[in-house]
């Protein structure tokens, strides 16, 4: 589907390079590209093609945002702690303006009070949380919808 509008970039932010080594109740246990290549795959089933981007730099994570409109047609974000406080991130992805959904790994809404705030609420089409790996599927199975794209 070269020339399509199914291009996804898949935006991790801090410390999901070392997501293997976090909490496995929470994350799961898996390694950053264990995941990557899952919503890959997944992504290739529904028709999409997808980027992938990691950062712990919160300045890098909103220029990878600023360039994600020549990149990608669609965003999905997991920007890890930075969700819960970085009006920056916010902006940029208000600027983007692209259709997003936020997926977390773990249950956000079942931890500390802190988590439950999402800078990103009113910016995306869906949060997705508490649901492992198969969060990132749901949020593929909506932006391919949502951009029309189709299986194969
Ligand atoms: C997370 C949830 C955040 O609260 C946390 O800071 C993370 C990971 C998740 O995927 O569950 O780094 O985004």
């Amino acid at each position: 589907m070269t020339g399509a509008h199914n291009r996804v970039a898949v935006l991790h932010g801090v410390n999901f390079d070392i997501l293997e080594r976090r909490d496995p109740e929470m994350y799961g246990g898996l390694s950053l590209l264990e995941l990557e290549t899952r919503i890959e795959r997944w992504a290739r089933e529904l028709g999409l093609e997808t980027i992938f981007f990691q950062t712990n730099a919160e300045g890098e994570y909103c220029e990878y945002l600023h360039r994600v409109p020549e990149l990608a047609d669609a965003a999905l974000l997991n920007a890890g702690a930075w969700t819960h406080y970085s009006r920056a991130i916010a902006d940029a992805l208000a600027v983007a303006s692209v259709p997003a959904i936020e997926v977390h790994l773990s249950d956000v809404e079942a931890r500390d009070d802190w988590r439950k705030l999402s800078v990103f609420d009113g910016l995306v089409l869906a949060k997705v949380s508490g649901k492992g790996p198969d969060g990132y599927r749901e949020a593929l199975e909506r932006l391919s919808a949502e951009l029309g794209a189709g299986p194969g």
